[in-house]
């Protein structure tokens, strides 16, 4: 085998979860990182608004609180065992970020500064509570900086721009992985005793998405084809504030801020759908609100977008309406330069891509695909699991987006992301270093690479006629228009033919360029097949799903069915058919309740 590597863990991916797998990982255990991209440009740079924890520093908050809302957020589908340990855990974790150097906003007494965001509530009074902590608008890329950096210092060995293309497992146990350098085209094979995946989510099957291009769903595509089982793929979220047309991330700290959802006839709507918080109800609910106002022909000039609106003016006046104040109980007011001091990038992003200035100008925006809520089943160390009893799969662990906890449930809660691979990436990392010490390597298959290299010289000297890029467009469009924030059976159907259609074309995809040196088209067309494998999972398990629970909504079943559906789809592909069970949502102190914000 040329290009062999042996470490004793090996992460793959470099965003907040792989850097906090690795770096834990290394304290004990050789360690690589593998990244298909140059680290710091891993998506979490993209998570803007902040990273919740109920640290208290501007009211009260506790743990508990941010337990209940992230349970109440999930239509209570997350389990509440890993929940609990998710917000108990949230407090040290972000001090632990803060004495590495992550250049958190400061209060004017010097402590981290918290905003208000989406269903982050005070228990007691329902109210919007201030949990997120955040570096102005770009608490992610500040996030991504430091880990790397600490990574760095703690000596992990970094293969940047090397893509992974397949897992290898020896007599059920992972064993490694194999990857393509980029640069040169050469495959490179990675021997270890424990694999973490850390490849993110896949919200590049959707047409109008926030996630960046190498969100193609790489690690659960792979490990769906060595047999390995996917939860909950049926949950994904649509942000509700993505640029009108190119989906970019308006981060809901904008709506932390003060500003507002307006249609087109000027009416802030979602005093009616979630009269409570408002414009800071979870993310699932309001941008069902948002598709119904533009449904019903109150978009703006009766076009498919609403207007996001942060000028002063217009905080400031609703703000006196709901009575806002200030922790020291003044009332809440902004001015032009705060708002420019705390969103500076969305400032930017809106000047550069849409020619708006959002100090002085609403903003256009619509719906955007934006969080994988499934994922490759683990348990709260990240161990992945084989089947829905928990058998853990030796060696192979799981964190961050990509990873199903299950604390996310149904839907996420906003902030919760950062802080899920903050936290399950310590724990996948630790607990991986540990079973390495205790295990030796295991023996690499003969043929291990062998299945990759003939999928990429399939597509390198093919004669078929399709096109990788014509292939993609439908199945982005089929996904938004049908397996999208409304679903009904009888699109979902349509969407699942169309699909199937586009499998079998995809097996006479050829690339144009055979060379060896960053051939991003060969690349570009193997991560389609991972979009198009995760497209059908997806369609199956919503089609699957006879109700309507958090990022899930059914037209024909528009109400949430606790007697039937309150446990987790698995879904696994055998012989070439997939195949669904269940497992049950773990319920400790919470019962499932009617959902009001
Ligand atoms: O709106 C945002 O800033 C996104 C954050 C998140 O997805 O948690």
């Amino acid at each position: 085998m040329s290009n062999l590597h042996q470490f004793e863990v090996v992460v793959v991916g470099a965003g907040g979860a792989g850097l906090m797998a690795g770096l834990y990982a290394s304290r004990t255990a050789k360690t690589a990182v593998i990244s298909k991209l140059y680290p710091t440009r891993s998506h979490t740079g993209a998570a803007q608004g902040g990273v919740g924890a109920a640290l208290g520093n501007l009211e009260e908050d506790h743990p508990e609180w941010h337990t209940f809302d992230t349970v109440k957020g999930s239509d209570y589908l997350g389990d509440q065992d890993a929940i609990e340990f998710m917000c108990e855990e949230a407090v040290p974790a972000i001090y632990e970020l803060e004495h590495m150097g992550l250049p958190f906003d400061r209060t004017p007494d010097g402590k981290i500064s918290q905003r208000p965001f989406g269903g982050h509530t005070n228990n007691v009074t329902g109210k919007p509570v201030r949990r997120a902590c955040h570096a102005a608008d770009r608490t992610g890329h500040m996030i991504l900086q430091t880990l790397y950096q600490q990574c760095l210092k703690n000596n992990v060995t970094f293969y940047d721009e090397f893509q992974v293309l397949d897992l290898i497992m020896s007599n059920g146990k992972a064993a490694g992985v194999i990857a393509v350098e980029l640069a040169t085209g050469e495959l490179h094979t990675f021997h270890a005793k424990a694999v973490i995946i850390a490849t993110g989510g896949h919200g590049r099957i959707w047409e109008i998405t926030s996630n960046a291009y190498a969100y193609t769903g790489d690690g659960p595509a792979i490990t769906l084809r060595h047999g390995l089982p996917l939860e909950d793929m049926e949950f994904f979220q649509f942000h509700p504030t993505g640029i009108y047309k190119l989906g970019i991330l308006i981060t809901e700290g904008v709506r932390g801020e003060g500003g507002v959802l307006l249609n087109g006839k000027g009416e802030r709507f979602m005093e009616r759908y979630a009269p409570k918080v408002k414009d800071l109800a979870s993310r699932d609910v309001i941008s069902r609100a948002m598709y119904m106002e533009m449904a019903e022909g109150r978009g703006i000039n009766g076009q498919n977008y609403l207007y996001l609106d942060v000028r002063p003016e217009t905080v400031n006046k609703y703000a006196a309406l709901d009575g806002r104040t200030n922790p020291d109980g003044s009332p809440y007011r902004v001015t032009g330069e705060q708002i420019l001091a705390k969103l500076p990038d969305i400032v930017d992003f809106c000047r550069v891509y849409l020619g708006v200035d959002p100090v002085t100008q609403p903003m256009p925006v619509q719906p955007t695909a934006h969080y994988t809520m499934g994922g490759i089943p683990t348990n709260k160390f990240g161990e992945a699991l084989a089947d829905e009893k928990g058998t853990v799969v030796p060696g192979l662990y799981a964190a961050g987006e990509v990873a199903c906890v299950s604390v996310h449930g149904a839907n996420r809660l906003g902030t919760n992301s950062l802080l899920d691979l903050v936290v399950f990436g310590k724990y996948a990392g630790l607990r991986a270093a540990e079973y390495a010490k205790g295990a030796d390597f295991p023996p690499l298959p003969a043929d291990a690479g062998d299945y990759i290299q003939e999928h990429l010289s399939r597509l390198r000297s093919g004669t078929g006629k399709e096109n990788a890029f014509d292939i993609a467009r439908e199945m982005k469009k089929v996904m938004f228009d049908h397996v999208g924030i409304f679903r009904v059976e009888a699109g979902m159907q349509q969407a699942l033919q169309k699909i199937r259609e586009l499998q079998e074309r995809y097996k006479h995809v050829s690339v144009t360029d055979t060379g060896k040196i960053f051939n991003t088209e060969l690349i570009s067309a193997w991560e389609l097949g991972n979009l198009l494998d995760l497209a059908e999972v997806i369609t199956v398990c919503c089609l699957n799903r006879t109700e309507s629970r958090g990022g899930h909504a059914r037209d024909d079943y528009p109400k949430r069915d606790d007697v039937n559906w309150l446990k987790h789809t698995m879904i696994w592909k055998r012989n070439g058919q997939l195949q669904i069970g269940y497992k049950p949502v773990t319920i400790t102190k919470y019962q499932p309740k009617e959902r009001t914000y």
